[in-house]
């Protein structure tokens, strides 16, 4: 498209000159950039990866990268009429046919003009006027707009049942169309009996049959529209409670992984997931029995005043006695409350049983744990039921008692309208007494259902106490999506590092002073337990409420965007979880933009390329959860892949090799050195002899450091460490490298 570049002849929207692919690309970038900027979130370049500088970045991938920053974006098609809507000065990344982009910072329609930014001019040039002809030369319809990450104070409030209420009001569109339905059908619902009323009192007693075909043709029609109307709003439920369920889905996973990782390790795995899960039935309830009563209140309003005009009395009748209904399950309601509670517990209590013998399937069948997991659950399974027996049972009083009241209401309305017939009171005839007995229980069934709404609300309510108790729990500190993105170079330095975890006594790590120089080599070593973990979570800002200063390049921790934190981090722990998907899926991990060739370059620094194309399908080798297809050292090759594809500046080893035998170690270690170029290392490991060549090791107890320096320096110098190296190397002299030793005794309080 040559002529494109012809359209800034008064000023530039895109690229001046014709200029290669790279430069149209680099165009697009920094425009996705500045709308970021604009949203006071600053996109760090190096997160996006392309498979070339040239390959036009599709607009999916830059949604993701602007997602995965913590903003709303979303990449759809507009026209020009559109264009000029957007008044409010946020601009909107226009994407050119040519792989470039512009900023549209402003639409004027009066004049029929939008304002378009050069992305690449300096931010303090004014945008140039552009009208739609010229435009169309160069856009095709296809933009991305970029926000704050909507309702973001939505997001934060406190999961509640007001809050879910809020969530459904969103849909105002439907909301309103479901009452005009609902007024309609509720029209629909009286009308035909005040008919029967007129054709009782008209038809049958002047014999009047013209106005009796004329009303069945009316009752003809109301049914066909009481269908349609009935069918249209089953639809608008139907779509309601699917958004309703995707917003909530979506939600609760995104506050799930803004949970901090103390929480996890805090609570079962089982019980999360299944108090998580509770949600479902709030929905339901939601856009269920809610709902309805909700719609029928509709008709009531409408229906009682109707009801009034045809006899006081017996409309008083019909009200006054689902009132008492209503007293009568209000009066259950403080006991149900509590049992409902138990039932929910104890529910919870056996989910988690489930769960967790599932997760820990292997551990139970290994040590023929079945029969302790069974008497267990057996256990759980008898506590529930007893509990839902007693609910039950509880439950059926108010139901009981209620139901003669119910008859009651229905045969007095006959009962009370034939004595008034009979004694001659002026508001009431035949007719009249068949309308009310046929709209009668319409009245009664809503507010009756309004008292179990109640008595249902008590048991959403617990589930959005126990979903509450989860997703309300301080979710990791706020700055995951602010705080400031620096290019790291992988400079370390602790400054009086102090960490305590919760509860308990002593400190994990105390007063740590030591730096590591950016690229070097750090190994870590100490007796089980003396925090050399601990040292790689706060790294990652797993855990953050130590005293003192860690500095990355000279920057404080906390003042770091966690997640671009973690993102320049790779990490490879002793056992590493490989995700249902391919190999290569695996190595990926979902990051963007990275290809196969990625994918084989990182294999082949892990030293997993060998044994990959030995697989029966290579890099599409299917993994199974748990991978049970690969062994201990093809599975830490493949997380070491896996950790090192995004070329991170600062690699953390914990225990990566403790569990693989002599020979996949060798293998491993061997490309460690490798691995180490322009990086810095932390390592982890019980084998001093895989710490030799490390340019220092911290030795650790009880997490105070006793000593630093270099293998040679400590084995003369620190008793701990020599002791640490004899006790594997007894063989041979101190001084020299040895093969793979026994590893160090677990265990030290
Ligand atoms: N999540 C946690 N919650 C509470 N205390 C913890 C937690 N993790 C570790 N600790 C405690 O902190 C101390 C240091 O643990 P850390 O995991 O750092 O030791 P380590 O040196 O890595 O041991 P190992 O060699 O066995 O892996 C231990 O006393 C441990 O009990
Ligand atoms: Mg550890």
């Amino acid at each position: 498209m040559s002529e494109e570049n012809g359209y800034g002849s008064e000023g530039s929207i895109g690229p001046d000159t014709v200029s290669d692919g790279a430069d149209l690309v680099e165009t697009r970038l920094r425009a996705v950039i500045a709308a970021a900027r604009y949203n006071g979130i600053e996109l760090d370049r190096r997160d996006f990866r392309q498979a070339s500088p040239e390959t036009v970045p599709p607009p999916a991938a830059l949604v993701e990268w602007l997602r995965g920053s913590g903003l709303w974006a979303k990449a759809t098609r507009l026209r020009w009429k559109d264009l000029l809507r957007f008044t409010d000065g946020a601009p909107v990344v226009l994407l050119f046919r040519d792989g470039s982009a512009g900023l549209l910072t402003q639409g004027e329609a009066q004049r029929n003009l939008v304002w378009i930014k050069d992305p690449r001019a300096a931010s303090a040039d004014a945008p140039v006027a552009v009208d739609e002809l010229r435009l169309s030369q160069v856009w095709g319809g296809e933009v991305l707009l970029v926000r704050r990450a909507r309702g973001a104070e939505q997001e934060d409030s406190p999961f509640t049942l007001g809050w879910l209420v809020r969530l459904v009001m969103q849909q105002r569109g439907i909301l309103r169309n479901l009452a005009f339905s609902s007024v309609a059908i509720s029209f629909l619902t009286i009308v035909p009996p005040l008919l029967v009323m007129v054709v009782v009192n008209q038809v049958v007693v002047h014999r009047n049959m013209s106005t009796l075909a004329m009303i069945s043709m009316i009752l003809a029609i109301a049914v066909v529209f009481e269908t349609l109307l009935t069918f249209a709003r089953r639809e608008l439920i139907l779509v309601l409670s699917a958004r309703v369920d995707t917003e909530l889905n979506l939600h609760v996973f995104n506050r799930l992984l803004a949970l901090p990782m103390e929480f996890f390790e805090r609570n079962q795995a089982g019980k999360t997931t299944y108090e998580v899960m509770q949600i479902t039935q709030i929905r339901e309830f939601i856009t269920g029995r809610m709902m309805a009563t909700g719609l029928d209140m509709v008709t009531l309003v409408i229906m009682i005043p109707v009801l009034f005009a045809i006899s006081s009395v017996l409309t008083w009748w019909v009200v006054g006695g689902s009132v008492v209904v209503a007293l009568i399950i209000m009066v259950f309601l403080p006991a149900l409350r509590v049992l409902t509670g138990k039932v929910l517990a104890a529910e919870s209590a056996k989910g988690s049983v489930m769960v967790e013998t599932v997760y820990g399937i292997r551990t139970v069948k290994s040590l023929a744990l079945e029969q302790a997991r069974k008497e267990l659950w057996d256990q759980k399974v008898a506590e529930a039921a007893e509990l839902r027996l007693k609910a039950g049972r509880l439950a059926r009083w108010p139901m009981a008692l209620s139901l003669p009241v119910e008859r009651f209401i229905e045969r007095g309305i006959l009962l009370i309208g034939a004595y008034m017939i009979l004694t001659g009171a002026t508001d009431v005839d035949v007719g009249a007494l068949i309308a009310f007995m046929l709209l009668g229980m319409r009245v009664a069934a809503p507010l009756i259902s309004m008292a179990h709404l109640v008595e249902e609300f008590e048991q959403v309510n617990a589930a959005v106490g126990i979903v509450g108790g989860v997703l309300n729990q301080p979710p990791e500190t706020r700055g995951v999506d602010n705080g400031l993105r620096p290019r790291f170079e992988g400079a370390l330095s602790f400054k009086d590092v102090t960490f305590t975890y919760p509860l308990a006594r002593q400190p994990a790590l105390d007063g740590l002073e030591f730096e590591v120089p950016a690229g070097s080599t750090l190994g870590l070593v100490g007796r089980s337990g003396s925090g050399k973990s601990t040292i790689t979570r706060l790294l990652q800002g797993i855990n953050r409420e130590y005293t003192g200063f860690i500095k990355i390049d000279g920057v404080d921790l906390r003042e770091i965007n966690l997640q671009h934190l973690r993102r320049s981090f790779g990490v490879v722990l002793q056992d590493n979880f490989l995700f249902r998907g391919s190999v290569r899926d695996n190595i990926i991990a979902n990051r963007p933009g990275l290809v196969l060739d990625d994918v084989v370059r990182a294999a082949r620094m892990a030293g997993a390329e060998e044994f990959i194309e030995r697989l029966p399908q290579g890099y599409d080798t299917w993994i199974e959860e748990g991978s049970p297809n690969l062994s201990g050292g093809q599975k830490q090759r493949l997380a070491i892949a896996r950790a090192i594809i995004s070329d991170p500046r600062i690699l953390i080893l914990d225990e990566a090799t403790s569990a693989l035998d002599p020979e996949s170690e060798a293998l491993v270690n061997a490309n460690l050195a490798r691995l180490a170029v322009g990086r810095t290392m932390l390592v982890v490991s019980h084998r001093l002899s895989s710490l030799v060549d490390c340019d220092s090791i911290l030795v650790l107890d009880r997490g105070k450091m006793i000593d630093i320096g270099q293998h040679k320096v400590l084995v003369e110098r620190c008793a701990i460490y020599r002791q640490l190296w004899l006790q594997q190397n007894r063989h041979i002299d101190p001084q020299g490298r040895s093969a793979p030793g026994p590893v160090l005794a677990q265990g030290d309080d």
